[in-house]
């Protein structure tokens, strides 16, 4: 099986990109591993702190490892949005294949000196560890939103710039670079979110010299998310429109079925809706 490293090099060359999806239970999990097997294609699968918190850091491990052994399918799991050393560190003891170290609300001089320890530590254990940087505040929460969150700003100086990035990536030594590049993290809820900085998004490549992660990419319309590939992104993030459609489907099953209680049976349609979701992402990203 390829490594993830070997993944996402791949996926520049060819100007795609890996999609990379969060999930907070096994529904998440089932629909996005059955999703990637469909396509046949490489995928991430995300926890942030309080999603692994709730199925189990060492648990989720041994979910996407057990997936792995079965098949040798191409699936890779990722510690989104890591704010602490210490659990950079619990994740990459319990197997992860990634790590983010968040440090995009500090400023750039400590977000380098903690990005730059996990990164010494990454190397320290295994190699083929992926450790990813971010710089620019996007927000944290995969919710709806009613207008921009609170402290991002959108204008072409709010942006990460391409010297910037150039010193952050070669001072911390990362492999990825999560840039805020006019990306929101969750969705508006009745319009697309606001247009990605395609030409930023170039530069940045550029002067990063690694390769970069889309995070925010739900309600960012398709002819965006294809553009922001071929400009550079590598890796795309979506987690909002798999929690609309897992609630949706939710909603509806409990609905038509008041008095169902079995739990697979239940949440059936959730796994299902999350697939679709998937499915249809992996092939924007793919140009399947
Ligand atoms: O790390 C996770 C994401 O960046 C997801 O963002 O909720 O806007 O899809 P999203
Ligand atoms: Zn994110």
């Amino acid at each position: 099986m390829k490594t993830l490293r070997e993944c996402i090099a791949e996926a520049e060359e060819r100007k795609v990109a890996i999609g990379h999806f969060n999930i907070s239970n096994i529904e998440g999990f089932w629909g996005i591993v059955r999703a990637a097997r469909e396509l046949a294609v490489p995928v991430i699968i995300g926890v942030s702190e309080g999603e692994r918190d709730f199925i189990g850091v060492r648990q989720v491990a041994a979910m996407v490892a057990s997936v792995r052994e079965e098949s040798e399918s191409p699936i890779f799991l990722n510690a989104d949005h890591t704010y602490s050393f210490d659990r950079v560190k619990e994740a990459i003891d319990a197997g992860f294949d990634a790590v983010i170290f968040d440090g995009s609300k500090l400023s750039i001089e400590e977000n380098i000196t903690e990005t730059k320890k996990c990164v010494e530590y990454a190397r320290s254990t295994r190699s083929e560890i992926i450790v990813e940087g971010e710089l620019g505040f996007i927000g944290t929460s995969s919710k709806l939103l009613d207008a921009v969150p609170e402290g991002v700003g959108l204008g072409a100086d709010d942006l990460v710039k391409p010297d910037e990035a150039r010193r952050f990536v070669t001072e911390t030594g990362v492999d990825l670079f999560a840039p805020a590049v006019g990306n929101i993290h969750g969705m508006f809820k009745s319009q697309p979110d606001p247009a990605l900085d395609i030409d930023r998004i170039k530069l940045l490549r550029e002067s990063a010299g690694v390769p970069l992660v889309l995070h925010g990419a739900s309600g960012n319309t398709d002819d965006d998310i294809r553009r922001a590939i071929a400009a550079g992104i590598a890796i795309i993030h979506i987690n909002t429109e798999i929690r609309v459609a897992y609630r949706d489907a939710l909603r509806l099953a409990l609905q038509e079925n008041p008095d169902e209680i079995v739990p697979y049976k239940i949440l059936k349609s959730a796994v299902q809706a999350i697939q679709a979701v998937v499915e249809k992402k992996l092939k924007l990203f793919n140009s399947l």
